[in-house]
């Protein structure tokens, strides 16, 4: 069986799915260490590893590269990556850069963010085979100025587009689905009526898992690092500050 079937199987008995970024061997070793079920090569890379403002300006190269490091690192637990921006825009391409993840076996899971504008392509997808995890809600791909950082589904007409959208990809056999910065109370009922689990960021507890960026659970994300006086960075703040006094 499958590692993404078995997951699979444990969430029809009740197991809440734990989906945290990694980007490279040794973390996604110590995250396996912990039973996360899913690490995901996310392209929020862009931000946290290369420092720039979006995801825009990932490549596909650099996805293949952090997967294989986290490939390094991982055993039992399940391995996604994005696609990222202008990697799917039309069937053929989606298809052959989904290969390149998936049939090597880098990656058991391919993710990509999903609007009313693109289903074709997940359909495609799905026909296809490709084990993919349908990303709804904020989409950051897409985003183009500071005001798409919000929560979405508030108004009947935006809930009412993202739950069908939801239902026609559960429908249509994603086995995993995600929403980003999704209304609360929406996104419980999405997670209700899809027979995929579906896993969060941002839209509330009562989901059938939780998806966590590595670097804002340790509270040192670029660009949120004085947002943050967690308990997590001051304890790390003090590993780095203690390792500095022995070199005094
Ligand atoms: O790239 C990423 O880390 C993501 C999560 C924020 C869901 O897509």
């Amino acid at each position: 069986m499958s590692k993404l079937n078995k997951l699979l199987k444990q969430y029809k008995c009740g197991k809440k799915i734990s989906c945290i970024t990694a980007y490279d061997a040794s973390m996604s070793k110590y995250l396996e260490s912990l039973g996360v079920d899913i690490m995901l090569v996310g392209d929020s890379l862009g931000q946290v590893i290369k420092g720039e403002r979006t995801t825009h300006n990932v490549s596909l190269d650099e996805i293949i590269y952090h997967a294989k490091c986290v490939r390094s690192g991982v055993k039992r637990s399940i391995l996604m990556a994005d696609l990222p921006s202008n990697t799917y825009e039309t069937k053929n391409i989606a298809y052959k850069n989904a290969l390149k993840l998936s049939s090597s076996g880098l990656a058991d899971l391919i993710k990509i963010e999903i609007d009313a504008n693109n289903m074709d392509i997940a359909h495609y997808l799905l026909t296809k085979k490709i084990p993919l995890c349908a990303h709804i809600g904020l989409l950051p791909q897409t985003i183009r100025s500071k005001s798409g950082y919000r929560k979405y589904g508030k108004t009947k007409s935006e809930a009412k587009k993202l739950y069908d959208i939801a239902i026609e990809l559960d429908q249509a056999g994603a086995p995993i689905i995600l929403l980003e910065c999704i209304e609360n109370t929406l996104a419980k009922r999405i997670s209700k009526n899809c027979k995929a689990p579906v896993i969060g960021i941002g839209s509330g507890n009562g989901l059938d898992g939780q998806v966590a960026v590595i670097y804002d659970l340790l509270g040192i994300s670029f660009n949120k690092i004085d947002m943050f006086t967690t308990n997590e960075k001051k304890s790390l703040d003090k590993k780095i500050i203690n390792f500095k006094k022995r070199l005094q």
